[in-house]
């Protein structure tokens, strides 16, 4: 099984993404031929003006998901820029969907109204969606790791390789999505596959971990400054409450959130929550540097990773490298494509250096 996933460029990541996302990636690469792709175009919706803080972000996530364990060995990671494919692909699509179905999507709506973009946003934006399909369908990928947000561009997706497959492989309009591979279309219909994904809180108590929010505890975070940042972590009320300290439910009080996630032993998050409900001689204290050591231990093995991905260089030849891997599959789907829909005049090879 193929499966692609990419994220845009936001900088370095955080607790919150190995929780959300990057742990299952690095799981998968033993299962699965995997792509992941630094959606750095995409980034460009919103941020045409920072050109160059786009650059450098997309170094850092290539370099933190790298200390993460996502390992080029076993996947690829690379630039969707560096993929022509790619936006050769949206711009032959882009012309399969109605303009309207473009906008109808709840996910671009939201992304609208949140940005606060009116009428004021670039042609580009809405593109996006579109380049999104192209990123998946460029694979011809079976499935989709992605958050619950992302599954309105999956549906996209699927449209987009119906409707291809339909109008220019042959494929019978009634045809089950899984036999249009086998029925002679290009492309297979992509799943989402969206998983139990958590969702973290940050270390406000309050509100989904996030770097703008400043609540976040970075991969790159020190022993010290891990333990700094938890020990902040509001409990959302005082754990004893004098009259009935038997009453307090663990659920309700965030920091159990980051004994459930990071303690790996169940037996010592049990004795933590029983002896936390029944106010048995615990307190926030303890739990937090319970959850403190858990934490340093996930991210030791990922700081020493640091050391060798320090050099802007190395995680560039990764991309490169990754890059590579990656348009021999999608020169492969656009020679594909470009066959079924008639546009095929001649041949070509990419090359990187
Ligand atoms: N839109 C996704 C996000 O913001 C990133 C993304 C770009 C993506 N291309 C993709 C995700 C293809 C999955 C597949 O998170």
């Amino acid at each position: 099984m193929r499966v692609l996933t990419g994220d845009t460029p936001t900088g370095n990541l955080h607790l919150g993404h190995w929780v959300g996302s990057v742990k299952r990636r690095v799981q998968m690469q033993d299962t699965h031929e995997c792509y992941f792709l630094v959606a750095n175009m995409h980034a460009f919706t919103t941020r045409a003006d920072k050109a160059s803080d786009i650059r450098r972000d997309c170094i850092e996530v290539a370099r933190d998901a790298l200390c993460m364990g996502i390992d080029p060995e076993r996947s690829a990671m690379f630039l969707q820029t560096e993929v022509p494919a790619i936006a050769e692909l949206t711009y032959l699509f882009a012309m399969l969907l109605p303009y309207n179905r473009v906008m109808r999507n709840p996910t671009l709506k939201d992304e609208l109204e949140i940005k606060g973009l009116k009428d004021n946003y670039s042609f580009g934006f809405p593109l996006y969606t579109v380049g999104q399909t192209a990123d998946i369908l460029a694979f011809r990928a079976h499935a989709v790791p992605v958050g619950e947000d992302q599954v309105p561009h999956i549906e996209l997706t699927r449209e987009v390789a119906r409707r291809f497959n339909k109008m220019y492989c042959g494929v019978p309009d009634k045809a089950p999505d899984e036999e249009h591979e086998s029925l002679g279309g290009v492309f297979p219909i992509p799943v989402a596959d969206v998983g139990e994904v958590g969702r973290l809180v940050g270390i406000d108590g309050q509100n989904k971990m996030s770097k703008s929010l400043g609540n976040s505890v970075e991969i790159r975070d020190t022993a010290k400054q891990v333990k700094k940042k938890i020990g902040k972590i509001y409990t959302g009320q005082d754990s004893r409450q004098p009259d009935d300290p038997g009453e307090i439910d663990p659920a309700k009080n965030p920091l159990f959130q980051y004994v459930e996630t990071f303690i790996a032993d169940p037996d010592r998050v049990v004795e933590l929550r029983d002896r936390y409900a029944r106010g048995d001689n615990i307190g926030d204290g303890e739990v937090k540097m319970a959850v403190v050591d858990a934490i340093n231990e996930l991210l030791e093995p990922m700081r020493e990773r640091r050391e060798r991905y320090a050099s802007d260089d190395v995680v560039l030849e990764i991309l490169m490298e990754g890059s590579r891997k990656a348009n021999v599959i999608a020169e492969e789907t656009l020679a594909m494509a470009k066959d079924a829909a008639s546009l095929r005049f001649f041949d070509r090879t990419i090359e990187l250096s």
